[in-house]
């Protein structure tokens, strides 16, 4: 018989959920399962958390769900843009395992009435013009995870306070999964790829380009030297194209996203931005890594 009794002071050092999950392990074994959840329209930045998952993990799952539950009814749910089989031929490519494309009536069943929250970190930033969005990914997130069973799920900076907001549930549900967060990849010139892009006509995507163009005008400021938040969004918000519809521009903390300030040299911060260009809604942010 096995006894493992929470004891801070064990000398392994390692915490007693942690023991039970090695105990899991090496009962079950099997090979190590890589999850990466999206809703389709699969580009480059999709294609990185892949490629990362297949790096680390013996067998990567690819998910294709347009999640119904993080949609306000006056958002994009029926438009979302889906490509089926473009996505199918990218998942082939990445050496993708399992592709599993997700139905609304299995995941939500009538009478389905759950819901998951991590109110503090969701009220904010994204949270303040979309109050139901975070709880509908967590909700989404959490199934998958217990769908898969995955040792690795792969998220994107890109959406950076999704990604902290599903590691805080992660942890707080002691959830045993090692949540990993993946570079924001760019286009060449700056635009952050996401499948809303495809809604910008030229126009647009010029103007679009200045939300990058101010992320990365405010880290030269902070390369500089500034380091009081209201100099540097001021200073670097001139960069914005005026068309451009600012929703927020907010120097975070990098692990709880409260409002910074100040710029802690030692501890360095993220900037968040999301944007309405010509109606459609964009985010992009950028870390200001410590000096
Ligand atoms: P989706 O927008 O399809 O994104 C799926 C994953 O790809 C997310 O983790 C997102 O952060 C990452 N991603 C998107 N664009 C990226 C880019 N330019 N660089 C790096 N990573 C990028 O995010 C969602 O779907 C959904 O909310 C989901 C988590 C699947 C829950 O429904």
């Amino acid at each position: 018989m096995k006894i493992i009794v929470a004891d801070r002071t064990d000398p392994s050092g390692s915490s007693s959920i942690e023991q039970i999950r090695r105990w899991h392990r090496d009962l079950t074994g099997g090979p190590i399962i890589g999850l990466v959840p999206t809703m389709g329209a699969l580009h480059e930045g999709h294609r990185s958390l892949l490629r990362q998952a297949r790096q680390e993990c013996d067998q990567v799952a690819l998910t294709i769900f347009v999640n119904p539950t993080q949609f306000s009814p006056d958002e994009d749910l029926e438009t979302y843009p889906r490509s089926l089989d473009q996505d199918l031929q990218v998942a082939r490519q990445e050496g993708v395992d399992l592709v599993w494309v997700g139905d609304r009536d299995e995941l939500y069943p009538a009478g389905f009435s759950t819901r998951i929250d991590v109110p503090m970190m969701a009220q904010q930033l994204c949270g303040i013009s979309r109050p139901d969005f975070f709880a509908g990914v967590c909700l989404i997130v959490l199934k998958l995870f217990h769908i898969f069973e995955p040792e690795r799920a792969y998220f994107g900076e890109k959406d950076y306070q999704q990604l902290k907001i599903i590691q805080q549930m992660t942890r707080d549900l002691d959830i045993p999964i090692d949540v990993r967060g993946c570079p924001l990849v760019r286009e060449s010139d700056g635009l952050a790829l996401s499948s809303r892009n495809l809604y910008l006509d030229d126009a647009a995507r010029q103007q679009a380009l200045t939300l990058s163009g101010t992320l990365f005008k405010a880290r030269e400021l902070w390369i500089q030297g500034l380091t009081h938040s209201a100099e540097v969004c001021q200073q670097a918000l001139e960069q914005l194209d005026p068309a451009v519809e600012l929703d927020y521009f907010e120097v975070i903390d990098r692990e709880h996203l409260t409002p910074l300030e100040k710029i802690d040299p030692e501890r360095g911060a993220v900037i968040c931005m999301a944007a309405l260009v010509d109606g459609v809604r964009l985010i992009d942010n950028i870390i200001l890594e410590t000096r």
